[in-house]
């Protein structure tokens, strides 16, 4: 099949979760003057494209991903004039901007909603989802929030109760209105229009409901996702927003999709569908989990991983297009989580670096990641900020009796907050992310792992992404290359081949702390073989041995 090229699959794409990136005023919480600041940073990463999370207005009860003004900067961040000197910034070195899109929900305290709750014929009435109880004192069906509780809050005003499938705070847009949809597009085209170059899309497989809004199930309480992801009308949303906004762009777009399937992703992501350009799907970030969801720890096999990752591969590779990512602001750190944050962190955060750079699809890294950053042990509840953890503690252990220790456990594995603790720039006070208080406390690891000393040090994770980055520019085998597995069934090695035009490359990655013999099912003479890149130095190379957490990058042909 012949090659379509674009900016988008060769892009290497930062994320920039901006309150713990780097504060510049003091006040603990980083900001888009921060931001400016690092730009030289990002650039001698070799990044291509900048994702910032949420900067828009908002009383931040999901730090930002609650907005309140589509249009304007959060005070915390700085000003629109701040924002404009980011992106001529960004632009000036050669770096694209991918704004957050939220908007399966607003913040409770947007204009729109403000409006819609005041009255049952107000003109914004219809923006948002209002229904009345089914009986007495009940909400009008049974799902759960993805935040704990009920999807739904009654509001005294009109007596209706108004859905939120995230926090109270979130109440869902109603798509299902044109002029909801049409005040969407057009705010997309105010941004658009000031340069930015696309749009990560928060939850978009969310916005169109079941009709009807059936239970699920018949529990008191229940996860209704079968009813609004991937919902009957979302192909046509997206259908239509590409029409109306996106196709007047050259832009770069991703959806964020819990429970997103290949064959949905092939719908959302063909080329001739007009629709988005890539997802994130999840099914590799639930992996570790048991029947009882995220919090219930399960452990994971490599097989797990591989087998979810190579389905993807394989699914996309001639229709649609592969997001890679292994962790970020909503997820645990990528070497902890799937590497090893102890002994071998540098190995495992660069053998992991490798899967990510040389699967096929468009790489995301999120910020600190190139450090080898890791999760984060608080031992106090207190010193925990997010939502999604703080609400689930009071479910499961104040008002559900469960150990409070077995849920901290959980909470150090899968908390989102391991994942926001500030950016450790330097061995100083808060590891130079603030001259204050920082919002959430600085990974007390911060004296050894750090931006200044990985710096300085040609052996850093950070020095190892800048190499695979600077291959991944040079190398149309790594963007544009056919997949193929090795060793299918190894139970450490996950090996793959890329080929492209006459040229092939093989990588061979040792998931685990074990030596590992590279068996002859392999199928392949290494004898003599170049290796392009590798996480440990040449000395000490056993052709047919893999080190712990090795990665190698060999050219075959
Ligand atoms: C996904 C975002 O990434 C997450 O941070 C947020 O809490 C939810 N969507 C709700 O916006």
């Amino acid at each position: 099949m012949a090659i379509t090229k674009a900016f988008w699959k060769e892009a290497v794409v930062y994320q920039i979760y901006p309150r713990s990136f780097k504060d510049s005023n003091g006040d603990g919480i980083g900001d888009l003057p921060g931001i400016i600041s690092k730009l030289d940073y990002l650039q001698d990463l070799g990044i291509t494209v900048l994702w910032l999370s949420p900067v828009y207005k908002s009383p931040n009860d999901d730090n930002g991903y609650d907005i309140s003004n589509y249009e304007d900067i959060m005070d915390e961040f700085g000003t629109l004039a701040d924002w404009e000197n980011l992106l001529e910034g960004l632009h000036a070195r050669g770096i694209k901007l991918m704004m957050d899109l939220v908007v399966n929900h607003s913040s409770d305290e947007h204009a729109w909603f403000l409006e819609s709750r005041k009255s049952k014929d107000n003109e914004y009435r219809d923006y948002y989802i209002w229904r009345t109880s089914n009986e007495e004192n009940t909400p009008p069906n049974n799902w759960s929030s993805a935040f704990s509780g009920p999807a739904w809050q009654f509001d005294e005003a009109t007596g209706e109760y108004y859905l939120h499938i995230f926090s109270k705070k979130q109440p869902d847009l109603n798509w299902e209105n044109p002029k909801l949809r049409h005040a969407i597009y057009d705010m997309m085209r105010f941004w658009l229009d000031k340069g930015v170059d696309g749009f990560r899309m928060d939850v978009i497989n969310f916005i169109s409901k079941a009709d009807g809004l059936p239970s699920a199930g018949t529990e008191k309480l229940a996860w209704g996702g079968d009813y609004f992801m991937n919902g009957p009308r979302i192909h046509e949303y997206l259908q239509e927003m590409n029409h109306e906004v996106l196709s007047h762009y050259d832009v770069i777009t991703v959806g964020e999709m819990p429970g997103a399937t290949v064959e949905q992703a092939k719908k959302y992501t063909g080329e001739d569908r007009h629709e988005l350009q890539m997802v994130f799907q999840f099914e590799h970030m639930d992996i570790g989990s048991g029947p009882g969801g995220k919090w219930d720890l399960a452990p994971w096999t490599l097989e797990d991983l591989r087998s979810i990752l190579h389905k993807w591969q394989v699914g996309l590779a001639e229709e649609g297009w592969n997001s890679l990512y292994l962790n970020n602001h909503d997820q645990p750190r990528m070497v902890s989580r799937f590497g090893n944050d102890g002994e071998y962190r540098l190995e495992s955060a660069k053998m992991l670096a490798t899967l990510l750079h040389t699967l096929k699809g468009t790489p995301y890294i999120y910020q600190g990641e190139e450090l080898g950053m890791t999760n984060v042990t608080f031992t106090s509840l207190d010193q925990y900020k997010d939502i999604e953890i703080l609400n689930m503690y009071q479910e499961k252990v104040v008002e559900g009796g469960a150990d409070h220790a077995a849920i901290l456990e959980a909470i150090h594995v899968k908390g989102r907050d391991n994942a926001r603790t500030p950016m450790q720039w330097d061995g100083t006070p808060n590891g130079g992310f603030t001259e204050g208080t920082p919002w959430i406390e600085v990974n007390p690891n911060y004296k050894e792992i750090n931006a200044e000393l990985a710096l300085q040090d040609p052996n850093s994770v950070l020095s190892y992404y800048k190499q695979l980055i600077a291959l991944r520019k040079k190398s149309p085998i790594m963007v544009y290359g056919d997949y193929e597995l090795l060793l299918p069934y190894h139970d450490s090695i996950y090996a793959y081949t890329r080929t492209l035009e006459g040229e092939q490359w093989a990588v061979l990655l040792n998931f685990f702390a074990d030596s590992v013999e590279i068996p002859d099912e392999l199928g392949i003479d290494l004898g003599g073989k170049e290796v392009i890149l590798s996480n440990y130095p040449t000395e000490g190379r056993e052709m047919n041995l893999l080190r712990p957490y090795e990665a190698r990058i060999y050219r075959i042909q």
